[in-house]
């Protein structure tokens, strides 16, 4: 059974990204995957403060609602993370999320690598690309594997906050191409690493991390 993480970046209840990330996840046969839902609705996730900590640590010592999310992106197999566009960008409180995953990740190990998953974005009218190009950013220096679909992976919704992304049929769409695409890649990637989707340990000590690991 492979493990499938949906994050919603949106604070707002039964919001259009909260309605897309959920979406996405009631696409992945219920035999094969087991999907969960998180939102930051109501967590404390505070930004990465630099400290560094890390480093030592192998784990984030800021005291919030970070680690038990952390740790459930470290055991899925597929990342699925959603935002608004909130003045073009990613919702601030899901980019504190994934500042701290992503630096905690660079000290402890390459526990994202190989990973199969990609962003889905809301917005009303404009602003799309920079936040969706924003988290395709966040996941190619995680070393996560993007699989594509026949358009971005966007969503649109109708004005003063409605919420009604259910009504953007063409969004549906690129979104149900891509979580097929990404439950194949999940599934080769099974095959291709004798049994479990996620690389063998050390698979992914390149050149890079062996330098970085002797420059410490
Ligand atoms: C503070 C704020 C900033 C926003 N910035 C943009 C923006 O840059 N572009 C846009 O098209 N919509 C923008 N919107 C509209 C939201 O992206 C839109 O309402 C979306 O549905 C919010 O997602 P949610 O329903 O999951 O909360 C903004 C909304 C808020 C509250």
């Amino acid at each position: 059974m492979f493990k499938v993480l949906g994050i919603s970046g949106s604070l707002r209840e039964s919001g259009n990204t909260e309605f897309l990330v959920r979406h996405a996840l009631s696409l992945l046969h219920p035999q094969e995957f087991q999907a969960d839902f998180i939102s930051l609705r109501g967590k404390d996730i505070k930004p990465c403060n630099g400290c560094y900590n890390c480093v030592e640590a192998k784990r984030c010592t800021i005291p919030d609602d970070f680690d038990p999310i952390y740790q459930k992106m470290v055991e899925a197999d597929g990342l699925i993370i959603g935002s608004p566009a909130y003045y073009a960008s990613v919702h601030p409180q899901l980019m504190s999320l994934l500042d701290r995953a992503g630096f905690v990740r660079l000290w402890t190990g390459d526990y994202f690598s190989g990973k199969v998953g990609g962003p889905i974005t809301v917005a009303r009218r404009t602003g799309q690309d920079l936040a969706f190009a924003q988290l395709l950013m966040w996941y190619f220096i995680n070393d996560i594997i993007v699989p594509g679909s026949g358009y971005w992976t966007v969503g649109l919704a109708g004005s003063r906050g409605a919420r009604d992304a259910s009504k953007d049929e063409e969004g549906l769409r690129h979104i149900e191409r891509f979580v097929g695409n990404m439950a194949r890649v999940i599934k080769a990637l099974k095959a291709a690493n004798s049994g479990s989707a996620l690389p063998q340990e050390g698979y992914f000590a390149t050149r890079y991390w062996k330098a970085r690991d002797e420059i410490g």
